[in-house]
């Protein structure tokens, strides 16, 4: 088996995500080493704790486009891949080329569809018959890197914004840590600009329908 891969976890809010990512920890070869926010009172924050897992806060600075001191904090935790699971802000360009293909986000919509917010009314407004979930991997662009799994689920007639965000998020929980274990199985990997998944070019995402 590959040694653990530590992973540094960035949130903003509730941290429902983080909290499947520490549960799925043993199971999937990772450790999550430390949780970042630009949120003090972030409630997930507090999920981090309960685990004794360090904490780092910071006050989101617009110039400081390097984010120097998470860089550290990053760094310091000797964090191979940093997981964005709920965190609200749009990394400067500097810090994603700092940590060039090893920064991943979740995001709910079935991508490229939906960037950006809202997507579980908007999925309903265009009548749309499928939505779910996407990770990728974070470049400069608002949700547009190259796209890893998804998980699809079905949207019924009955379905409103809010029933259709809880649906999505179910499956979030299982998505991300699987995900997550494709790095720490090493099961993902770049050739010349190109993400290999099981040494063989990944071509549609990944489905994980769970
Ligand atoms: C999730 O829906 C995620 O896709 C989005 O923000 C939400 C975070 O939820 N990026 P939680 O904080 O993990 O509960």
């Amino acid at each position: 088996m590959s040694p653990l891969l530590n992973i540094a976890v960035f949130i903003s809010g509730t941290g429902s995500n983080l909290s499947s990512i520490i549960d799925h920890q043993c199971q999937y070869n990772y450790k999550v080493k430390v949780v970042i926010s630009n949120k003090k009172d972030a409630k997930g924050l507090a999920i981090a704790r309960s685990n004794d897992i360090d904490v780092f806060t910071f006050d989101w600075d617009e110039e400081d486009v390097n984010l120097f001191a998470v860089q550290q904090i990053v760094k310091k935790h000797q964090c191979e891949l940093i997981v964005l699971a709920g965190f609200m802000k749009i990394l400067p360009e500097p810090f994603i080329n700092a940590f060039t293909n090893r920064i991943i986000n979740i995001h709910p919509s079935l991508l490229p569809k939906y960037p950006g917010l809202n997507t579980h009314q908007r999925a309903i407004d265009n009548n749309d018959h499928i939505h779910g979930a996407t990770v990728h991997f974070v470049n400069a662009e608002l949700d547009a890197g190259t796209v890893i799994s998804q998980t699809i689920v079905d949207v019924d007639n009955e379905t409103n914004a809010q029933s259709l965000a809880q649906k999505v998020l179910f499956r979030e929980h299982s998505l991300l840590p699987y995900t997550i274990s494709l790095f720490s199985n090493k099961r993902l990997k770049w050739y010349n600009n190109d993400l290999y998944f099981d040494d063989l070019p990944l071509t549609q995402p990944i489905k994980l329908n769970e």
